[in-house]
């Protein structure tokens, strides 16, 4: 899919910005602080209705305005579609979004200085890539992953408040366990299809003979019934009504990352666990590019950042055979067949 062009109007920096980007490689160069960033999010912000930098709406209208509007036309093949989105100031000094939704084929793959958490950071960190990437796959990953939610909180309540009525707490624990199955099978699912892909971006960034493996971790083992699940919480249910926590399930999984045999996440160097998360990110493109039926659209935050020149020039290679890329850098790039723009103050001209 592809940004045929986007309006915003107060939206972060950007006063008001008319522009249509290029079909494939766009490069976005500036210096610091002038909008690189914010025109990225503002792209997201278009196709998802969420923006990958905050979740607080306040952040995102220009300081001082009443409102944000952002519109543009989203092209699949001959297919066209027209969408806007707005926030609006509500008198209590809440935001309200409204507009359209995007199509049901619509996919944003985004990369920024935060994904450096999915390697260096807490499990809860690969989690959330994890259930990011299985939303992009099947959309209703995302109200299964809500209703676990809710039942974990409302079953640790229990825990709390009745640590030892088995009676109450049952009717948790088997819906806590049919949910919690369902969602650790589409995690599994997930993290199978980037397995082979991740082997081969990372070898194409890194080096040929670079190996790196990624598993899902979790205390269930191979299990895939429910009922392992509850004989798993039965175990540990002592010390669950002392701590009043739920203490197996999917919310305490992990993704283990293994570079060349070595836990990438304690071991890897900066430049490696940078690559690894952008590898991450762009092992998402085939499996996602297939349960959507298009190529999402690639925003990539300095996505060159501390990487050295032999593995830039893999990387620009790389993302030159996907489809629609937005790359912003601080440095003047020149790559073969790119749009090079010059973002300047919250204005966007060709270099
Ligand atoms: N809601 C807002 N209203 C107006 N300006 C904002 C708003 N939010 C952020 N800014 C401005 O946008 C600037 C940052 O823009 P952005 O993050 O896009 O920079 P950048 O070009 O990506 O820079 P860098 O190269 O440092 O990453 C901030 O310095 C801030 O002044
Ligand atoms: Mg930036």
């Amino acid at each position: 899919m592809r940004l045929e062009w986007v309006q915003l109007l107060e939206f972060r920096n950007y006063r008001t910005l008319n522009w249509q980007p290029s079909p494939r490689l766009n490069v976005l160069s500036g210096p610091n602080a002038q909008g690189k960033t914010n025109l990225l999010e503002a792209l997201g912000f278009l196709v998802t209705g969420r923006s990958f930098r905050t979740p607080r709406s306040a952040e995102i209208p220009r300081w001082g305005t009443e409102s944000t509007t952002l519109s543009g036309e989203l092209c699949r093949a001959e297919t066209h579609r027209t969408v806007r989105r707005g926030l609006i100031r509500l008198e209590d000094g809440t935001w309200q979004a409204s507009g359209d939704s995007s199509p049901d084929w619509a996919r944003v793959i985004a990369f920024g200085w935060q994904d450096l958490e999915i390697v260096n950071g807490g499990p809860a960190a690969r989690r959330n890539f994890v259930d990011g990437f299985a939303a992009r796959l099947q959309p209703n990953h995302v109200p299964t992953l809500l209703r676990f939610r809710r039942i974990l909180a409302r079953r640790n309540r229990l825990l709390q408040q009745y640590p030892h009525d088995a009676g109450r707490l049952a009717p948790w624990t088997e819906q806590f366990a049919a949910v919690g199955m369902e969602l650790l099978g589409r995690r599994r699912k997930a993290v199978a299809a980037l397995q082979t892909e991740i082997a081969r971006v990372y070898a194409a960034l890194a080096s040929p003979g670079a190996k790196i493996e990624v598993r899902y971790v979790t205390a269930l083992g191979e299990a895939s019934e429910p009922e392992a699940l509850v004989a798993a919480l039965e175990q540990r249910h002592r010390e669950e009504a002392r701590r009043g926590q739920t203490l197996v399930g999917p919310h305490r999984d992990d993704l283990a990352i293994d570079l060349d045999g070595i836990d990438a996440r304690a071991f890897g160097s900066r430049g490696q666990q940078r690559l690894i998360a952008l590898a991450l990110r762009l092992a998402e493109v085939l499996p996602v590019t297939e349960a959507a039926g298009t190529a999402p659209i690639l925003l990539l935050d300095d996505a060159l950042s501390e990487l050295d020149p032999a593995v830039r020039t893999h990387v620009m290679r790389e993302i030159q055979a996907a489809e629609q890329v937005f790359l912003t850098t601080p440095d003047v790039t020149t790559a073969n067949g790119a749009a090079v723009y010059h973002v300047n103050g919250g204005s966007v001209a060709p270099a």
